[in-house]
Formats: C-alpha cells, sequence, structure tokens
C-alpha cells in the first residue's frame, strides 16, 4: 500500500508540468531554488514560510510580469546543483554576480548591491582586514566571503571554519572557534541587530570589493534571463525596488 502510494506520488510529480521546471502551458510556475537560513534576505518566519527582502523582490517581479512562482527550500550547495540540472527555474539567495559563477550559470542584472562585513566580539582589536591575518576566521562555504578569507589566509588554510550556513558561521565566532565571522553585510547587521545580548561589534573595510546580487539560471536559458531582467527593470523604473529595499543599486 506504502509502496503504490509513493509510486503514484512520483508518478504524478514527473507528468505534472505546472508543477516543476520546464513545461510552458499557460498555468506555467517559477520554481525557485533558495537557503532560508539567511536573514534578512532569505529566512523561515515561524510558521514556517520562507520570507525574505530577496523573496519580496522575487514576488514583485512575479506580479510585474503576472507569471506564478513557488520557493523552495534547498539550502545553499543544493540550490547550485538543483539549477544546474533542471530541477528549478532559478535560484534567489543573496547570490552574488561573480566570473566564476557565469561560468556555470547566467545571471539577471544586479538587484541588490553589498559587501562583506566582519563580526567580531566587542572587546577584539580588530580594526580592519589585514588584521586577521593569522587568526580563526569563520564563514559559509564556497561563499564570496569564503573567497575574500581564502585570499588572506591562504586557499586550504586549516584557519578558516567554513560552515555549512552563515548561523553557524556566527556560532563558531561566539564559541570561541574563530576570531571572526565574515558575511554579506545585510545578514552581519542582521544578527548583530537581533542578538543585542551577544556583545558584538562589526568591522568594515573598503578592501572588501562591492557585490552585486542577481537571480541565477542555468546556464543558457536567455529566454528566462530576459523575463527576469523586463521583471527587474519595471521594479528599477517604477521605483518598488527602491521601496523593497531602501537604496538604489546602480
Ligand atoms: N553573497 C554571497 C555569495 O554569493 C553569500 C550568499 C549566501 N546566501 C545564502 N542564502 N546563504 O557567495
Amino acid at each position: 500500500m506504502i509502496l503504490l502510494l509513493a509510486s503514484l506520488t512520483l508518478f504524478g510529480c514527473g507528468t505534472d508540468s505546472s508543477n516543476g521546471a520546464g513545461g510552458d502551458d499557460d498555468s506555467k510556475k517559477y520554481v525557485i531554488a533558495t537557503d532560508a537560513t539567511y536573514a534578512p534576505m532569505e529566512y523561515m518566519d515561524d510558521e514556517g514560510n520562507i520570507v525574505g527582502t530577496d523573496i519580496d523582490i522575487v514576488n514583485a517581479i512575479a506580479e510585474e510580469l503576472d507569471i506564478e512562482v513557488e520557493f523552495k527550500n534547498y539550502g545553499w550547495e543544493p540550490l547550485f546543483t538543483a539549477v544546474q540540472n533542471g530541477e528549478v527555474d532559478f535560484a534567489v539567495s543573496s547570490i552574488t554576480i561573480t566570473d566564476e559563477r557565469k561560468q556555470t550559470f547566467d545571471f539577471s542584472e544586479p538587484y541588490y548591491a553589498a559587501n562583506q562585513l566582519i563580526l567580531v566580539p566587542e572587546d577584539s582589536e580588530v580594526e580592519k582586514f589585514e588584521d586577521l591575518k593569522d587568526s580563526k576566521v569563520s564563514v559559509q562555504i564556497n561563499t564570496t566571503g569564503h573567497e575574500v578569507v581564502k585570499g588572506l589566509l591562504g586557499m586550504t588554510s586549516s584557519k578558516i571554519v567554513a560552515t555549512e550556513t552563515m548561523p553557524l558561521a556566527i556560532s563558531e565566532m561566539i564559541n570561541g572557534n574563530a576570531d571572526a565571522a565574515i558575511g554579506d553585510n545585510a545578514v552581519i547587521n542582521e544578527y548583530k541587530k537581533n542578538n543585542p545580548k551577544v556583545k558584538l561589534k562589526t568591522v568594515e573595510d573598503s578592501a572588501f570589493e562591492k557585490e552585486y546580487y542577481g537571480l541565477m539560471v542555468k546556464k543558457g536559458n536567455t529566454e528566462l534571463i530576459e523575463l527576469l531582467n523586463e521583471g527587474i527593470q519595471k521594479l528599477k523604473d517604477n521605483g518598488k525596488l527602491k521601496e523593497i529595499t531602501g537604496f538604489d543599486v546602480e
């Protein structure tokens, strides 16, 4: 009985084109992968809904384009695979547009600007990124923060504590397993704001380059990129993007 149900479910998924990537009938629903551990950009609210600034932006794009969207919480590394093998239509996850990623994926126009930010205990003497050159630093694995820290400490340095999520990276620092955590500014600032009892401070460094977030699709899916860009452009023109994020991207 259970086996029968399972196979029916599998069969159902495989044939319902409105419910997955691919299929271009009118009822097409775009399935979007994210890593919902990244407040305020993408996270789970108390009811288990995926919410946040990125989600608001994609919902606004969907409204402009009159398309249906559904978000799925894949986690950070799995979301790249999900886009690549066509399990989802695209990903939104504060993903920085980088040359390296552009070899495997296509990106929309930028919709958000960010930079790395250092988070340290309040009594830390760290004043700039360089000061961490003999320290242990925690980051979320395979993020741009991870890349930046590899640049300072060395590609394979054992001083890098690379965790699956950003909250875990921050915990490593708070627990004393790392001297500093490094990540995207909005997320570091949000953590500090939400945890006033943990005595922390942020350290900026102008050496960190400006980063731009884009929506990420499978390489070669030009049609979808054009569609998403149309939506982003509309939100830039009518001021709604700025309303959601609080600033102009470029
Ligand atoms: N912007 C950084 C990057 O692209 C970090 C993004 C992490 N996003 C997330 N939802 N965990 O590498």
